[in-house]
């Protein structure tokens, strides 16, 4: 049988699916970014199913207003998958914090969590780090995570002290402080659409998401949870990143016959539709690899 999730300390989250997309141009001149392949599913996909294993049922999608009805044509309103999915526009790409703000009534006085729309997650013992995230958030810490990469400078980057506590925090700096990429999954408790009122723009003219960080880092409250070399993170915003991205979950899923953020398996495993529910969405579907997947998983829950 699945396992079934705990209850999780934390319902909401955000995606934020909006942009300009700009380095994917020309793709993105008709598509949205967050709508391209990666591999066998749409790049949306990922970051949604990270949100449903963090123990979040209730989903804002933030676009902008061209994007979203596309957005909602890809994804519905999540009953599907036992979740909750409403939309909202970002009127301008004002920045990750921006989104922040028109999501502030969707938060209400609730801790959440927020990932953008172009960054993969996969590895082992994954579903435990955001639990525990999750409980961090809801007791009053924001929590980032961090992956040691070659070029900090095209992310925010963490300087950790001796005890690997935080102790700076910046966005994209020309001389990084350490190679502790901020990767783009974030919790926050309940404070945070209040930090974020507080915020300037930026230099590049944007709300930050860094600079909402350092509120945390500045009060002691902001905790950073090291990825570990199990773990892959994408931020696929680049067409060589987006082609990666495709070939690493092409591999995984073809040798360890495990699927990547399938929405459908994700909620049956966590036990938000049962078997038949399940098994219902793949009848419904047309004939393609995803489907053969997902009818093999279905005899194989049978047969257990
Ligand atoms: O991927 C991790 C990095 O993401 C972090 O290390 C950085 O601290 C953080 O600022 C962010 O940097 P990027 O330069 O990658 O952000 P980008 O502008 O590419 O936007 C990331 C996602 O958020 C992308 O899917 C589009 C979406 N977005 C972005 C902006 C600026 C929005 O929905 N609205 C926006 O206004």
């Amino acid at each position: 049988m699945p396992a079934t999730a705990p209850p999780s300390p934390l319902r909401k989250g955000i995606l934020l699916a909006g942009g300009r997309g700009t380095r994917l141009h020309p793709l993105t001149r008709t598509v949205n970014k967050h709508l391209l392949p990666v591999y066998d599913k749409p790049l949306i996909y990922y970051p949604l199913t990270t949100l449903m294993l963090a123990g979040v049922r209730d989903v804002l999608v933030l676009s902008d207003p061209h994007g979203i009805s596309a957005m909602r044509e890809a994804l519905g309103d999540g009953r599907q998958w036992g979740l909750a999915i409403s939309y909202g526009a970002q009127a301008r790409p004002g920045g990750i914090a921006d989104g922040l703000l028109v999501a502030a009534d969707f938060v209400g006085n609730d801790p959440f969590s927020l990932v953008l729309g172009d960054n993969i997650f996969y590895g082992r013992g994954f579903m435990t780090v955001l639990t525990r995230a999750a409980e961090l958030a809801a007791d009053g810490k924001a929590v980032v995570f961090t992956q040691l990469v070659a070029e900090p400078q095209r992310y925010g980057v963490v300087k950790l002290d001796a005890d690997q506590r935080p102790v700076q925090i910046v966005e994209k700096p020309a001389d990084p402080p350490s190679k502790h990429a901020v990767t783009g999954l974030y919790f926050y408790d309940r404070r945070a659409i209040g930090f974020a009122k507080t915020l300037a723009p930026s230099q590049r003219g944007e709300l930050e998401i860094t600079d909402l960080n350092r509120l945390y880092l500045e009060r002691g409250d902001l905790v950073v949870t090291q990825l570990g070399r199990g773990m892959v993170w994408f931020d696929a915003g680049s067409p060589q990143n987006l082609l990666v991205a495709a070939d690493l979950v092409q591999i995984f899923q073809a040798r360890q016959r495990t699927g990547i953020a399938f929405p459908e398996e994700v909620a049956f495993r966590i036990g938000l539709i049962d078997r038949t529910a399940f098994k219902a969405l793949v009848d419904a579907m047309p004939e393609s690899e995803y489907r053969t997947y997902l009818a093999a998983l279905h005899e194989e829950f049978a047969t257990r």
